[in-house]
């Protein structure tokens, strides 16, 4: 009883402290720098919503993470671009005025973002990029390792390809959005596995990585290389795979190639069991978007020590070196995996995999 009662005595002066901005309140000694309590303003950008990743699963972890470190005390300020450049740079020139303490920043378009996160800079607002590495003069990135998930998705296809495949097998390359990073590496990554391999017939960027755009870039490549001549299918996420997949059916293919994607979305997991799509990428969100939150309250609350432990990676934007960095790792997805990915780490129930539809499918591969 005397233990809780000092202790409360002691975290309501730590607080009381800390809201003066003096000193560093945290008690952890890991700093001397004026920082903030828990009294804290996160800013949060993300890039769109077609895919489903980022309102389900990154956004209210974050929030409940930073709910968690601050006692409750810290929010969450977020806004979602829905693809959109020109109105992220808005929503964020927003939290500026708004002074948040701490922006997380996943842009629509990394290069475009670098004057307002010298903006930012410029109002003291630490950046931390998220997932995708904005340029400018940025504090932190997290992300997850994205050269490893186009390495991931390349050897998928190779295996899907089997022993016999060879350079004259066509593989369509579906890549990413070119204004976002990712998407680049995603691309290097799957070919330092695909070349000199197979034979790229087609390759393609995706204008914000929508499905229709990838549908369409589908359909041409269906015209070009003749649809009983593609041997696999490079998608670099999920939501496109399911565009290739309706394009593919579409031109009237049954056997379906194997295609790749990213993300590990709940109808992307249905196909991937049902056998319409061969592999996706498990990406840990609740490992990254921890993480993230850990960023940005460790950093307003100068708490370095933890900050730094968070960040031992090193990263290069296009204009800025060394930024200290956290790069998670990613696996494969396939109907080999699923229990071992999704299922165990709480993402789907088998319930919402296995519905009416994909009942048998499951049952063959064990999921119930
Ligand atoms: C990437 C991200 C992927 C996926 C993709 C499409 O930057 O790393 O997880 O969300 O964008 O939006």
């Amino acid at each position: 009883m005397r233990r809780i009662a000092i202790s409360v005595a002691a975290s309501t002066m730590t607080l009381s402290l800390a809201g003066c901005g003096v000193l560093n309140a945290t008690g952890d000694g890991a700093s001397a720098s004026p920082t903030k309590g828990n009294d804290v303003t996160v800013g949060l950008l993300l890039p769109e919503k077609a895919n489903t990743r980022y309102e389900k699963f990154d956004y209210p972890i974050i929030k409940d993470k930073v709910a968690e470190l601050t006692k409750n005390q810290g929010k969450v300020q977020y806004a979602n671009a829905d693809a959109s450049a020109a109105r992220q740079s808005e929503q964020m020139q927003n939290m500026i005025d708004a002074k948040v303490d701490v922006i997380l920043l996943d842009a629509v378009d990394a290069h475009a973002i670098a004057e307002d996160v010298q903006k930012a800079k410029d109002a003291g607002i630490p950046v931390i990029a998220y997932d995708r590495l904005a340029e400018g003069p940025i504090d932190a990135y997290i992300s997850f390792d994205n050269e490893l998930v186009g390495e991931v998705q390349g050897r998928s296809l190779l295996e899907a390809l089997g022993s016999g495949v060879d350079t004259s097998d066509k593989v369509v390359m579906m890549n990413g959005s070119p204004t976002d990073p990712n998407a680049k590496q995603f691309k290097e990554g799957a070919l330092s596995e695909l070349n000199g391999k197979v034979d790229i017939a087609a390759s393609f960027d995706t204008t914000d990585w929508k499905p229709e755009n990838a549908e369409a870039n589908m359909a041409k490549a269906i015209a070009q290389i003749g649809k009983n001549n593609i041997a696999g299918v490079y998608s670099a996420n999920d939501g496109m795979a399911g565009g290739v997949i309706k394009a593919l059916k579409a031109a009237g293919v049954t056997e379906l190639p194997p295609v790749t994607g990213q993300d590990a979305e709940l109808d992307a997991v249905q196909r991937v069991v049902g056998g319409e799509q061969y592999m996706s990428v498990y990406k840990s969100y609740p490992d990254e978007a921890e993480a993230a939150a850990q960023m940005a309250v460790t950093k307003i609350q100068g708490k370095d020590i933890q900050f730094d432990a968070l960040t031992q990676d090193r990263v290069d934007s296009p204009t800025t070196k060394d930024i200290p960095a956290r790069l998670v790792q990613v696996s494969a997805l396939t109907k080999r995996t699923v229990k071992d990915t999704v299922i165990e780490d709480g993402i789907y129930s088998v319930d919402e995999i296995c519905t009416a539809k994909y009942k048998a499918a499951c049952a063959a591969i064990g999921l119930k």
